[in-house]
């Protein structure tokens, strides 16, 4: 039998790592992306000792030019899950009164945009009708969630990511692919900090059972890392 295939998108370190390790680890065969390979030792070892199992490729998913390239060295690719999971915290010191346009560009562009532009430019390659696409976002993103202050720009980052997905998944309705919101916990990474509850392994765990049921039940929505559904 073959074995499924994922692409995951923003592997270098934290959670996108993990989950480029437990795919592998259930079998899946695995590309895990960079924005350069020197720096991302941890997956590169990973795909040096995996028989072929892990691959890797390079995507700065800010650069549109940079993620086309992508989206050509990977064209004859089959995937049964992209999983785009590149994000940054952004300027947490700030707020709408103090930020500036250039910060508020740069959070919008790799949070927001970035990932639905990645999904969009490689959703051939993913099997209709049995395909999973995931965009990691956050509980932070959810409107309705929104009862407390904080990370402000984070949230409206994620906020934004959230609605273009919708749109998403309801543009590509026809091809029967599940579209996922996915919520990691807060999890102990450089983003997360030492003080989070959840470990890498125990959310990237998780999210893989989250990507597996809907391989089956081909249900969109908004998903923590325990198969729960979050308000949008
Ligand atoms: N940790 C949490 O508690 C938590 C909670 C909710 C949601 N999330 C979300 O989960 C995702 C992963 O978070 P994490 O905690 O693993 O963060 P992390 O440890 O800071 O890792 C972020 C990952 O995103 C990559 N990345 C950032 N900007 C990129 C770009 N322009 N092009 C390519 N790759 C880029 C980083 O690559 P480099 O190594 O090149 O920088 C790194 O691989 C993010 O989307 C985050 O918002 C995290």
């Amino acid at each position: 039998m073959t074995k499924p295939h994922a692409l995951v998108i923003g592997a270098s370190r934290g959670i996108g790592l993990g989950l480029v390790r437990e795919l592998a680890s259930r079998g899946w065969t695995v590309i895990g992306t960079a924005r350069g390979l020197s720096k991302a030792t941890e997956l590169t070892a990973l795909a040096a000792a995996s028989g072929g199992a892990v691959r890797t490729a390079v995507v700065d998913t800010a650069d549109a030019a940079s993620a086309e390239t992508l989206r050509d060295s990977l064209k004859d690719e089959v995937f049964d899950l992209v999983l785009v999971n590149a994000g940054v915290g952004g300027p947490q010191d700030m707020t709408t009164r103090t930020v500036s346009r250039e910060a508020f560009t740069d959070l919008f562009v790799t949070n927001a945009l970035a990932p639905v532009r990645l999904a969009e430019l490689l959703v051939k390659t993913v099997k209709p009708q049995t395909g999973v696409i995931g965009l990691m976002t956050s509980m932070l993103g959810s409107v309705d969630g929104a009862s407390a202050g904080g990370f402000e720009l984070y949230r409206a980052s994620k906020a934004a990511l959230n609605s273009f997905t919708r749109s998403f998944a309801a543009r590509h309705k026809d091809q029967g692919l599940a579209v996922l919101s996915l919520h990691p916990g807060w999890v102990k990474t450089d983003m997360g900090g030492a003080n989070a509850p959840v470990s890498v392994e125990e959310s990237t765990r998780g999210l893989v059972n989250v990507v597996e049921r809907a391989q089956a039940d081909r249900g969109d929505g908004f998903f923590d890392y325990t198969g729960a559904t979050l308000p949008w």
